[in-house]
């Protein structure tokens, strides 16, 4: 090959890995997904044209501080929507990541009347239910409340070597809770059970409350989140650090 055919190739090797970087920064970063599958609609019904207007509103509806909200239509046929963007992105990241994860989202879930995703950047839900209902928070605490106290139950009563439980239960709307709970191997049932206890009692979605939450202490280890975070087939602790979920308020 000749010198100049080398530099050809060169040059267009680095445009074409120039243009894969490019599209794939394009795609927002994916962490979890949803799509409620039991209610569909067609094409060109009520309700997609309310949720196309609805989500190509919600972009403009930025309160300010990341927080978006909007709903289109009537009855049955409302299309709701709500996004958040994590607390230390700046608007103009704020507001790619959402227009990127409403195109991401509806290939996604393509006829699904509800869906939500998790990005690096930011959060999106849309429903025909009301997303911001203000029972929320307790029914999300009476569902967290039981799964805390059975796993707390399930890793105080652990071994020498592993104090370590990990579930799910079924929240509001279709949102699964999934929580991680250890101690320290070397504590006694009693005070693993009540190390928990504890950080149990501190927790829980209040009015503008977190979804999800981590307490680290030398003792015990308590982690709850709306997606799994934790690998269900195997009986270690999780590598992956706290995801966004840490910075979600409702
Ligand atoms: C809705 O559509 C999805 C595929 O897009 C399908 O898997 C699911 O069964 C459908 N649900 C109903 C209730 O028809
Ligand atoms: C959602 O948006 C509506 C206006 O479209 C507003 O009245 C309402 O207060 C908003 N809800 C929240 C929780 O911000
Ligand atoms: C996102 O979309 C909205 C309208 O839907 C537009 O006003 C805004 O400029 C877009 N932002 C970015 C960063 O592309
Ligand atoms: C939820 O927990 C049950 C056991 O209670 C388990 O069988 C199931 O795999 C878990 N589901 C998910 C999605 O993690
Ligand atoms: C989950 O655990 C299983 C069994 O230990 C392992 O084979 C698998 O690679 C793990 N998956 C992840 C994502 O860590």
């Amino acid at each position: 090959m000749s010198i100049l055919n080398e530099k050809l190739l060169f040059l267009f090797s680095l445009i074409y890995i120039c243009l894969i970087i490019t599209i794939t920064l394009a795609q927002p970063n994916l962490v979890y997904k949803r799509c409620k599958n039991t209610e569909n609609y067609t094409i060109n019904s009520a309700y997609q044209r309310n949720l196309d207007t609805t989500l190509s509103t919600l972009p403009t509806t930025n309160s300010g501080l990341g927080f978006f909200n909007f709903s289109t239509g009537e009855g049955s046929n409302t299309a709701n929507s709500f996004a958040l963007c994590r607390g230390d992105v700046n608007p103009d990241e704020c507001s790619r990541c959402l227009n990127d994860s409403i195109v991401n989202l509806r290939k996604l879930c393509p006829n699904q009347k509800e869906a939500m995703a998790f990005y690096h950047k930011c959060f999106l839900q849309y429903s025909n239910n009301n997303l911001l209902n203000s029972r929320y928070p307790d029914r999300f605490n009476g569902a967290l409340r039981p799964l805390m106290d059975e796993l707390r139950g399930v890793a105080a009563a652990g071994d020498q070597l592993l104090k370590f439980a990990t579930g799910n239960r079924t929240g509001p709307g279709f949102v699964r809770i999934y929580a991680l709970l250890q101690c320290s191997p070397y504590l006694t049932e009693q005070q693993c059970s009540e190390c928990l206890e504890d950080e149990v009692s501190k927790i829980g979605i209040h009015g503008n409350g977190k979804i999800g939450g981590k307490i680290v202490l030398a003792t015990c280890y308590l982690r709850f989140e709306i997606y799994p975070f934790f690998n269900q087939s195997t009986r270690a602790a999780p590598q992956q650090p706290a995801g966004m979920i840490d910075s979600i308020f409702l």
